[in-house]
């Protein structure tokens, strides 16, 4: 409701593994922090550990237009859980760092937050606990204005490098975001709320077997633990499916309607959910990543969500009172030409319908409509930039995707800035995908209009990746849910994908693909509205 906190990143142990085994799990988690005298971790001492900080990190509820600032307090330990592998950006470029002498570096980002650039958690703003800090540090206070509509928000780590095992790691939390017709709409008794609406992350890990995460220790490096690396090591892989901090958890339910706030936070695993190739229950999209659908949105297939794509859902258990379901998953891995899932892969959770039903609480009916008009940026673009996803490999011979434009071909995250629109002018961004793979890539700042995505054929120089004699096929419009306000957009092999943004605030922000391997090797930029 407005005002501040103080949030410590910390290290705990949890139960993730479950099945009566009693092993803990040393994990990193967020939670409220001791107080003005809590200081760091100390150097070459044990880590920290306390039953304040949880993974995931507790879920910030703020309220649309009153300002939140949230001072992030990094306590984390001078070890890291996970091996990091310093062949490729990490904290350190630039310096002489070292995780023994500074402890674990963070910086927290608020994903889909119309955030000012000093608060938005650039990858190069990130501090240690000793004292060391990334050249673009502004300070651990990010002030949050929350001036955007009710959304799905999450917030996670973003360090330089370090992104995918930080949050492997566990620094990722909700951050749900109200505004007055939200409010209404659950008032008024249209959306399921207090003990119906849930938050739901979803992710991969691997362990070993006294409870310890597992990850390799280089991507392409040969795997401590066989089954984890796919397509040659760009991205990684776990076979445990762990949603809210638990491994295959049950959720049990009463026979009436939920909304659940679905979050794919996995390194790179793309979803496609279903209950064994359909939906045994009604299951209604109302919401995107940063808001609502213009109408509910009945799903009549598998749902598709990339990682840190969020879905926000109205699920009916009504008619099936007694019954157990499993969501599945079958999306190959890379997604869409990978791996075929199989077992234990293709089971994600358990859904019991074994709950008392509660009278007291009456059914919501959703409305037609859940905002005045579908979702649309509506000013005139002022320009149209065309930018180039590209598979190539580092000095070292292993697989690196990156980003670029189409005129110039890759380019690196250390390259000069590309893309400046201006403040306060609207640009149609063209994704034009040259990889087999589907990435997902997420702008800051911004929630921007999918426009539609189309084939298209070129000539492309194997060497940086530049186009020529591009082609572009007949465009498709996107899909019924993706008419919200979205950050993140799934852009698949062979095709163009464009979204639509409106830049607000002045400043330095980047865009990446939100594949944390790719992120953290090579495929992230820069941009900066002038
Ligand atoms: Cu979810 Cu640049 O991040
Ligand atoms: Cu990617």
């Amino acid at each position: 409701e407005g005002g501040g906190a103080r949030v410590a990143m910390a290290q705990t142990t949890q139960d993730i593994i479950g099945a009566g085994l009693g092993l803990r799990t040393p994990v990193w988690g967020y939670g409220p922090a001791d107080g003005p005298g809590d200081g760091p971790a100390r150097r070459g001492g044990a880590p920290r550990t306390g039953t304040r900080v949880t993974y995931p990190g507790p879920t910030v509820v703020a309220r649309a237009d009153r300002p939140v600032r949230l001072d992030w307090a990094n306590e984390l330990p001078f070890r890291h859980l996970l091996p990091v592998d310093t062949a490729i950006h990490w904290a350190y470029h630039g310096t002489r760092y070292t995780i023994e002498k500074q402890g674990v570096p963070t910086v927290t980002h608020l994903h889909g937050g119309h955030t000012e650039p000093a608060g938005d958690g650039h990858p190069d703003s990130w501090y240690a606990p000793a004292g060391a800090r990334g050249q673009r540090f502004t300070g651990p206070e990010c002030a949050y204005e929350n001036t955007q509509e009710a959304a799905t928000l999450w917030y996670h780590d973003h360090t330089m490098g370090l992104t995918r095992v930080n949050v492997y790691a566990g620094l990722a939390g909700f951050y749900l975001l109200r505004d007055d017709r939200e409010l209404a709409l659950i008032e008024d008794n249209r959306l399921p709320g207090g003990p119906y609406e849930r938050e739901v992350i979803i992710q991969d890990r691997m362990f070993y077997p006294d409870g310890r995460l597992a990850y390799p220790d280089a991507p392409g490096a040969s795997p401590h633990v066989p089954g984890v690396w796919a397509d040659e090591g760009s991205e990684y892989f776990g076979r445990v499916i762990v949603v809210n901090g638990k491994a295959w958890p049950y959720f049990s339910v009463e026979p009436r309607q939920y909304r659940l706030r679905l979050l794919n936070g996995s390194n790179a695993r793309f979803y496609r959910l279903s209950v064994g190739g359909k939906w045994p229950f009604p299951v209604t999209q109302i919401g995107t990543d940063g808001g609502f659908l213009h109408r509910p949105h009945r799903l009549d297939t598998s749902l598709v969500i990339a990682p840190a794509e969020r879905v926000d859902l109205v699920v009916d258990f009504r008619d099936v009172a007694g019954k157990t379901f499993t969501l599945t998953n079958d999306a190959p891995s890379p997604y869409p030409n990978g791996t075929p899932v199989t077992s234990p892969t293709d089971s994600v959770l358990q859904i019991r319908v074994d709950r008392k039903y509660k009278r007291d609480t009456p059914e919501p009916r959703l409305p037609r409509s859940l905002r005045e008009a579908p979702f649309k940026v509506g000013r005139p673009k002022t320009r149209t930039r065309r930018l180039l996803l590209f598979k190539t490999t580092d000095h070292g011979g292993r697989k690196m995707p990156m980003l670029g434009t189409v005129e110039k071909g890759k380019l690196a995250w250390l390259d000069p800035v590309t893309e400046k629109p201006r403040l306060n002018s609207t640009e149609v961004w063209e994704f034009y995908n040259t990889t087999a793979d589907t990435h997902a890539v997420h702008l800051h700042l911004v929630q921007f209009q999918v426009v539609d995505r189309a084939p298209f054929t070129a000539t492309q120089d194997r060497t940086t990746g530049a186009l020529t004699n591009i082609a572009v096929g007949k465009s498709v419009p996107p899909g019924a849910g993706e008419l919200g306000p979205k950050d993140t957009v799934q852009a698949p092999p062979g095709q163009v994908t464009r979204v639509k943004a409106f830049f607000d605030k002045r400043g330095v922000y980047v865009w990446h693909c939100h594949m944390l391997e790719h992120e953290d090797h090579e495929m992230m930029r820069t941009y900066e509205v002038v």
